[in-house]
């Protein structure tokens, strides 16, 4: 059986804005999820987030993405809870957890202690090293990367970070998954020196160039947004995308 017999349980560490958007799209596309976070009110906002919120199951009912049973089914399938050893019991967990190298490779040891062996663990990592955290398991050809954008329910990024001891298994089955909830998985390479992937580092490079462009008194920023837009057709300029990126997109 592989996790894509959609009988199978996916947990989720972490229910904040990216951990209950994940939990949402994981139990859309008809896996089992369990979601915990040690903070009660994290996870009374994470269900809201997933029912009522901006990207949730009620707009996508309105919005006609989802069929209001498909969506009460999506919610039958999710449960949230304090409980990590409900999320350690699944076939697979993606931790979302604030970025923080230390906090991370705690819940990693933590869930390697209490998850079955077979279980494959992926975190949500916006550029941490997933070598660093992966050799703080027993089972680092678990251990993999799995990088989504805000809003999880929207966006179609999947990066996967692989590491020189990532399994190919490992790879194969969290790229299937996320092909499952309708992403598009792109496998890249762990590279510990620097912090970010692939999206960050060149996100965070054209920010701070654009930064200076402005700071050397070349352009506003509204012109930088204007000639990136007409010159390669970008949706958004380089400040366009902060504003979109933190206030979200109009
Ligand atoms: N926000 C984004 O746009 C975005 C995009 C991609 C990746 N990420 C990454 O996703 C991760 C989570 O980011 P976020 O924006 O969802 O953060 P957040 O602060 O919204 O949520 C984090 C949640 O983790 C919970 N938490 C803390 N310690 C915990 C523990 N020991 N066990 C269980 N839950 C715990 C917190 O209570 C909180 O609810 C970070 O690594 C971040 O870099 C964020």
């Amino acid at each position: 059986m592989t996790l894509l017999s959609r009988d199978l349980t996916i947990g989720v560490v972490g229910a904040g804005v990216m951990g209950s958007g994940i939990a949402q799209v994981l139990a859309v596309a008809g896996y089992k999820t369990v979601c915990c976070d040690i903070d009660e009110q994290a996870l009374t906002q994470g269900r809201e987030h997933v029912t009522t919120g901006r990207y949730g199951l009620d707009r996508a009912v309105e919005r006609e993405k989802l069929t209001s049973e498909e969506a009460a089914s999506a919610l039958s399938r999710l449960q949230f809870t304090t409980d990590l050893d409900l999320v350690a019991a699944s076939d697979l967990v993606i931790e979302a957890v604030p970025e923080n190298i230390d906090l991370k490779i705690n819940i990693f040891r933590d869930l390697d202690q209490r998850a079955p062996q077979a279980t494959i663990l992926a975190s949500n990592t916006s550029g941490l090293s997933i070598n660093k955290i992966a050799a703080a398991t027993s089972r680092p050809e678990l251990v993999v990367g799995w990088h989504w954008a805000s809003p999880a329910p929207v966006m179609a990024l999947a990066e996967i970070i692989r590491t020189p001891t990532t399994s190919e298994s490992t790879i194969a089955t969290v790229s299937e998954v996320a092909q499952a909830c309708g992403k598009n998985p792109v496998v890249v390479n762990d590279f510990p020196e620097v912090w970010g992937f692939v999206a960050n580092r060149i996100y965070f490079a054209m920010i701070a160039e654009a930064n200076q462009v402005v700071a050397d008194g070349v352009a506003t920023k509204d012109q930088v947004d204007q000639i990136m837009v007409d010159c390669f057709r970008w949706p958004a300029g380089p400040f366009g995308m902060v504003r979109g990126a933190t206030k979200g997109w109009s």
